[in-house]
């Protein structure tokens, strides 16, 4: 009988201390992710050095969960993999050194994973990926549409000018005076009004797949701004209503011809702002005309930063025979399409 293959999986990339194990790939054995968002909130945002020292607070403590409820010990992992960018390089450090640890403490393989390709790779959690596919990666640093021909392979087609969609949602949110992270809170909103306001679309040049969201962002101030100096009131659940019809709208059309052009098999979501009720109801029903093409949206819990997707996204390289050394460091620029 095949021994079972365990790969540890660790996330420090911004503000969630995260340590999960994966069984042969993909099954989940234990997914623990400690949240730091209570202490960022006050601040309307992620503060790097407050996120760093959470990070090494809690490390040793996820860690060892994550192992309890795997039920097994670091001796029984075949590879640990970890998130060596792009983020906020004080808290990568904190994840790559202690993966570095363990790799060396136990002589098992060292697997840096780049963080798009975990939000990608969360999808395998779920279901077989089937090429060629394309992922559409929405999170607060991102919004990529990436093609992939095989495991492994990133060829990014299009991506953010500016702002990512999550960026564009909590900055959004904190103009509606609602807690970081807004982008829940915007979603919420958005389902109790009706999108009545004419806002932007940024659609870009013929054929481009790259994405604008500073110009909307833009638009809901000057409109929040506006009516104040007039002394009006918007309803923000109109407003935010209006805000979402547009990130989606944008973001459905843009999919849909990549879909047809590249003719992808599957369309994996990925990210952060996968978990937006608005978005996954708007794919699903542009979806249902499309025939041959899977759409596959990961549960909540595996679309917002959390460590299985690093193992998952860590297996392919396993397999692949691709190895980190102790050399390994934090990278906050790393790039997807060289992470092979
Ligand atoms: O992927 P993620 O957890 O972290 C990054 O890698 O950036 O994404 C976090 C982003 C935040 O901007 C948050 O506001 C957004 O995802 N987000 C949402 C929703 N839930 C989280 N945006 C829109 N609707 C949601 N329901
Ligand atoms: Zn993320």
């Amino acid at each position: 009988m095949k021994k079972d293959q365990w790969i540890m999986g660790i996330e420090t990339s911004c503000d969630e201390t995260a340590v999960a194990i994966i069984k042969n790939g993909r099954e989940i054995a234990s997914n623990v992710v400690a949240s730091q968002i209570e202490s960022h909130k006050r601040f309307g945002g992620v503060v790097p050095e407050i996120a760093s020292r959470h990070h090494v607070e809690q490390m040793t403590i996820v860690l060892e969960e994550a192992v309890n409820q795997a039920g097994i010990t670091l001796g029984d992992l075949d590879a640990i993999a970890v998130t060596s960018g792009p983020g906020l390089v004080g808290a990568l450090l904190v994840g790559v050194n202690a993966a570095k640890a363990i790799s060396f403490a136990h002589a098992i393989p060292l697997l840096g994973v780049h963080h798009i390709a975990g939000h990608i790779y969360a999808n395998r959690l779920v279901t077989e990926m089937k090429f060629p596919l394309l992922s559409l990666v929405v999170s607060g640093g991102h919004t990529e549409l990436v093609l992939m021909k095989e495991h492994g392979h990133f060829e990014v087609i299009g991506e953010t000018r500016d702002d990512a969609a999550g960026e564009a949602y909590d900055k959004v949110a904190r103009t509606l005076n609602l807690p970081y992270p807004g982008g829940p809170h915007i979603d919420r909103l958005a389902h109790e009004g009706v999108p009545s306001i004419n806002l932007p679309r940024a659609w870009l040049e013929e054929g481009s797949y790259d994405f604008s969201f500073s110009g909307l962002k833009s638009a809901v101030i000057n409109t929040v701004h506006n009516a104040e100096q007039r002394g009006e009131t918007i309803k923000p659940e109109d407003l935010a209503a209006s805000f979402q019809a547009s990130v989606i709208d944008v973001l459905v059309t843009k999919t849909l011809k990549a879909v047809k052009e590249f003719k992808v098999e599957q369309v994996l979501l990925a990210g952060g702002v996968a978990a937006n009720k608005g978005l996954r109801a708007a794919l699903s029903e542009a979806f249902k005309e499309l025939q041959g093409v899977d759409l596959v949206i990961p549960p909540l819990s595996l679309c917002t930063d959390n460590a299985a997707m690093i193992a998952a996204a860590g297996s392919i390289l396993f397999e692949k025979g691709q190895r980190s050394n102790l050399a390994l460091n934090g990278n906050p620029g790393l790039e997807l399409s060289i992470h092979n």
